[in-house]
C-alpha cells in the first residue's frame, strides 16, 4: 500500500466551509495519484465510469507511458525484451522481478516442462463441448475446472502454493489451448513433449497427429514465442483488473484466471485480433477501404477499425511495431510476403494514419492489428487467436494476482451514482 504523501490536494466544495485535504502519492515514474479514500466519510464518491482516470492499486510489474509509446516490464523496454529475451525468461521476470541467471533459468524451464501435462480426467471435460464450441468457451471452462484437481495447493496465503500454481498455469495453458483446437478438429489430443521448447511444444500439440512425425519450423516457433512474449502483461487492463477483482474475494487463482479469460474474450479487448481478420475479410479489397474508413468515422455507425485505438496508447503501441516486423519476417520466411491480407492491412494503416479523424483522436494500430495476420499465416485458425492471447497473458495475470495476494489488500467493491427510484411503498 502506498504510504508517504508527497504533497496534498485541497478540494473545495460549494457550500462546504472547509476544503477537503487529499494526500497525493508519487510512483517511481508516471502520474502522481490523489488518494480519495476519505471522500466517503465526507459524503462523496468519485465518479469515473470505465476507470479512465483511476489507479486501482500499487504495482511494480509493468509501466506504460501511452503518450510516448513506452512499455516496461520490471523496467526493461519491450523492444529490448523482444530482441534479446524469450517468453519463459519474461515469465520468470514478471513473477520474480529480476531476470534469472543461467542456473535459475534452467531450473525454471525444467519446472515448467514438467507441469505441461494435464490430469487425464480433464480430457473427458472436452467430450461435453459441442464440436463447434468456440475454443475460448472451452478455455474458460477447463481453466476454472483446474481448481478441482489441485487440492494440494489451495492456500492462497502460502507463498509456495502460489508459486506452484503460477508454474502449473503457465505450463498447462498451451496444453489446454491445443486441446481446445484438437477438439474442434475432431483429432486426438497430442501430449506435450519435454524435448521441445515452449512455443515449439505448443505448435507441435496443435498440428502434430499420431500418424506421422511433425517438425515445427524454427522460424515459426520463434514467431510464436515472440507473440506470447508481446502479450505477456499490460498493466491494469480489463482482464488483469478482472483477475485482481476476482482474486480480491479470496477466490482460488484458477477461478480468478478463468474470470480474466472471460473478460479478455470481448472484441474491444483480446477478441480484437480475431475481429481484425474478420474485419479485413469483410472489407474484402483495398478499393473498399475508403468506405470503411468513412463508416468508422460515422458516430451513428457502430463499425470501428479493429486493432486501432487504445485506452492508454495515444501513440504507436510499441508491441504493434515489433509485431509488424515479426509479420514481415514470418511472411518472408513462408514465401508469402505478397500476402493480400497483409497488403490490405498495410494500406488500411497508411490511410488511417493520414486521416485527420484518426490523427485528432490519436488512434494508432495496437497489438492486435498485426498479430492476427501472423497467426493466420502460420496456420492458426481465427477462432484460436484470442486463445493464443490468453495463453501469452497468463504470466501477467498470475503475477498481478500474486502481487496483490502477497501484500495487504482489500476486497474490490466500487460504489455508484444511483439514479433510480427513491423509496416508494408497495401498492396495497
Ligand atoms: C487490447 O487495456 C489494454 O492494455 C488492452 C490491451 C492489453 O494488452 O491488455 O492492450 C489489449 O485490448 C488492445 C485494444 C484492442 N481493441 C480494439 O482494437 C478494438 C477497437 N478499438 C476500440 O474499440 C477502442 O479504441 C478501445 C476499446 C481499444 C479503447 O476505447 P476507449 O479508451 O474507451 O476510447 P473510446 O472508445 O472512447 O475512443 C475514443 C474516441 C471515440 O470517439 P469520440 O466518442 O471521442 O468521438 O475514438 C474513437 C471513439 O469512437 N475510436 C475509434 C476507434 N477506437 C476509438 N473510432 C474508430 N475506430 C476505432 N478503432
Amino acid at each position: 500500500m502506498t504510504d508517504q504523501a508527497t504533497k496534498h490536494a485541497k478540494l473545495t466544495i460549494e457550500g462546504v466551509s472547509d476544503p477537503i485535504e487529499l494526500p497525493i502519492y508519487s510512483g517511481s515514474v508516471g502520474p502522481d495519484v490523489i488518494d480519495v479514500g476519505k471522500l466517503t466519510s465526507q459524503g462523496y464518491f468519485t465518479y469515473d465510469p470505465g476507470f479512465v482516470s483511476t489507479a486501482s492499486c500499487d504495482s511494480e510489474i509493468t509501466y506504460i507511458d501511452g503518450d510516448n509509446g513506452v512499455l516496461l516490464h520490471r523496467g526493461y523496454p519491450i523492444e529490448q525484451l523482444a530482441e534479446k529475451s524469450d517468453y519463459l525468461e519474461l515469465c520468470y521476470l514478471l513473477l520474480n522481478g529480476e531476470l534469472p541467471n543461467s542456473e535459475e533459468s534452467a531450473e525454471f524451464v525444467d519446472t515448467i516442462k514438467h507441469h505441461t501435462m494435464v490430469n487425464e480426467q480433464l480430457r473427458s471435460f472436452f467430450k461435453g463441448f459441442s464440436p463447434n464450441a468456440h475454443p475460448m468457451a472451452i478455455l474458460c471452462g477447463v481453466v476454472g475446472a483446474l481448481s478441482a484437481f489441485y487440492h494440494d495447493s489451495t492456500d492462497i496465503d502460502n507463498a509456495e502454493h502460489r508459486k506452484i500454481t503460477a508454474h502449473r498455469l503457465i505450463a498447462k495453458m498451451p496444453t489446454l489451448a491445443a486441446m481446445s483446437y484438437k477438439h474442434a478438429q475432431g483429432q486426438p489430443f497430442i501430449y506435450p513433449r519435454n524435448d521441445l521448447g515452449y512455443a515449439e511444444n505448443f505448435l507441435h500439440m496443435m498440428f502434430a497427429t499420431p500418424c506421422e512425425d511433425y517438425q515445427v519450423s524454427p522460424t515459426i516457433a520463434k514467431a510464436m514465442d515472440r507473440i506470447f512474449l508481446l502479450h505477456a502483461d499490460h498493466e491494469q487492463n480489463a482482464s488483469t483488473s478482472t483477475v485482481r477483482l476476482a482474486g480480491s474475494t479470496g477466490a482460488n487463482p484458477f477461478a480468478s484466471i478463468a474470470a480474466g479469460i472471460a473478460a479478455l474474450w470481448g472484441p474491444s479487448h483480446g477478441g480484437a485480433n480475431e475481429a481484425v481478420l474478420n474485419m479485413l475479410d469483410e472489407i474484402g479489397s483495398v478499393d473498399n477501404i475508403p468506405e470503411y474508413i468513412k463508416k468508422a468515422k460515422d458516430k451513428n455507425d457502430p463499425f470501428r477499425i479493429m486493432g486501432f485505438g487504445h485506452r492508454v496508447y495515444k501513440n504507436y503501441d510499441p508491441r504493434a511495431k515489433v509485431m509488424q516486423q515479426t509479420c514481415h519476417e514470418v511472411l518472408e520466411e513462408l514465401g508469402v510476403e505478397d500476402n493480400p491480407v497483409l497488403a490490405m492491412a498495410r494500406e488500411l494503416e497508411r490511410i488511417a494514419l493520414e486521416d485527420e479523424y484518426f490523427v485528432e483522436k490519436r488512434l494508432y494500430p495496437n497489438v492486435d492489428f498485426y498479430s492476427g495476420i501472423i497467426l493466420k499465416a502460420i496456420g492458426i485458425p481465427v477462432e484460436m487467436f484470442t486463445v493464443i492471447f490468453a495463453t501469452g497473458r497468463t504470466p501477467g495475470w498470475i503475477a498481478h494476482w500474486n502481487e496483490m495476494i502477497s501484500g495487504p489488500y482489500k476486497i474490490g467493491r466500487p460504489r455508484q451514482l444511483y439514479k433510480g427510484y427513491t423509496t416508494r411503498d408497495y401498492p396495497n
